[in-house]
């Protein structure tokens, strides 16, 4: 079975076609009509979402798929008890495929692994949120026309933006990329991926200044700092303000900087900055719609697929209280070999190094 957990379950080939489905799907929207006739998608929201559980929605209708789900936890009978793994099973006999989005990191590996249809993570935590990679990817192609040699920004809240994670793996794999991850001390992108880019020799760097890093980006993305991850609200009122791109701050930047958002935004970009040409959020949340046709156009032509299996050890506990193995008594805890030289294992659910 053929899921999408983090945008590393695709290969480089396999984006490019994605990529190119959709532009097919833009040019000839009738040709897709009725590709997905007599199939369902089930959309499982244990999260509040406005973009990707709708544009998963209106893709499967455009697919002339049908669709069925639930937007809150609070209106499943998770709200009584019912496990992640119990919950998939039990939907894999109404939908062919789910998309999924839960707060706890690595809900979705679960899922896949309990399954009888193919899984999408719509985004698990702070952790990963791949669909909207995908939908940056295709803004990006269709703005810029590569991927590329590119100079991108992330500013804002790293530490649990979910969507910076899934670029930033996404974005690693190709040629000429520099990451400047701008964000306050307490909101550094995490330790595992910087670990990541070192390992893989990808040039990176951390800062402080949007105005400083400002005029070597080709591509600004902006984020939301994300309250809902917050333990301490203090904090939170501390760093809330810390990016709030105005149309001022544009002054130094390149005439063809795209400027990127996931969205929901707070008010870290000023609505004068909508009508500035280089904001392409909206265009962006208008690609994900494409994207996610595209992928489930892919995912259900190749069910059948096997995946390749990691080998795991199970010698550790995972600690992370943002982790599914933290409220799922009965999942096995698994970690995979991240780095052999320094002997560095992590969990395979949030990606996070057992404690000692
Ligand atoms: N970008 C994104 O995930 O938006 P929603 O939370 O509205 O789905």
């Amino acid at each position: 079975m053929m899921n999408l957990i983090d945008t590393m379950d695709l290969s480089l080939t396999e984006i490019d076609g994605l990529v190119e489905t959709a532009l097919d799907i833009i040019k000839n929207p009738e040709k897709y009509a009725e590709s997905c006739k007599g199939k369902k998608l089930a959309t499982l929201f244990f999260e509040p979402s406005t973009r990707t559980r709708l544009s998963f929605e209106a893709a499967m209708y455009e697919l002339g798929g049908n669709v069925l789900g639930f937007s809150e936890a609070s209106s499943s009978s998770t709200a009584k008890g019912e496990s992640v793994s119990d919950t998939v099973k039990v939907v894999s006999c109404y939908a062919d495929i789910i998309a999924m989005r839960h707060p706890k990191e690595g809900a979705p590996l679960v899922a896949a692994k309990k399954a009888d249809v193919p899984i999408i993570n719509a985004g698990d935590g702070g952790h990963y949120h791949p669909t909207q990679t995908l939908a940056d990817l295709l803004t990006i192609y269709r703005r810029i026309g590569t991927f590329e040699n590119l100079t991108i920004g992330f500013c804002g809240d790293l530490k649990y933006g979910r969507t910076v994670h899934s670029l930033v793996n996404a974005m690693s794999r190709y040629k000429g990329i520099k990451f400047v991850f701008i964000s306050p001390e307490e909101l550094r992108v995490p330790r595992h991926l910087r670990e990541d880019l070192d390992i893989s020799g990808i040039s990176y760097e951390e800062v402080t200044s949007l105005e400083n890093a400002m005029p070597e980006l080709d591509i600004l993305y902006m984020t939301r700092i994300q309250r809902e991850r917050f333990s301490d609200e203090d904090q939170y009122q501390r760093l809330k303000d810390s990016y709030i791109l105005t149309v001022d701050k544009l002054h130094n930047a390149k005439e063809d900087m795209a400027i990127l958002h996931p969205l929901p935004r707070v008010n870290e970009i000023s609505v004068a900055v909508d009508d500035d040409k280089r904001a392409c959020y909206f265009e962006q949340a208008l690609n994900g719609k494409y994207m996610r046709m595209a992928l489930i156009l892919k995912l259900l032509g190749e069910k059948d697929k096997t995946e390749e299996k990691i080998e795991t050890v199970s010698d550790f506990v995972c600690r992370n209280k943002r982790c599914i193995t933290s409220c799922e008594q009965e999942i096995k805890h698994e970690f995979r070999l991240a780095d052999k030289a320094k002997n560095i294992y992590r969990c395979i659910y949030c990606d996070k190094e057992p404690k000692k």
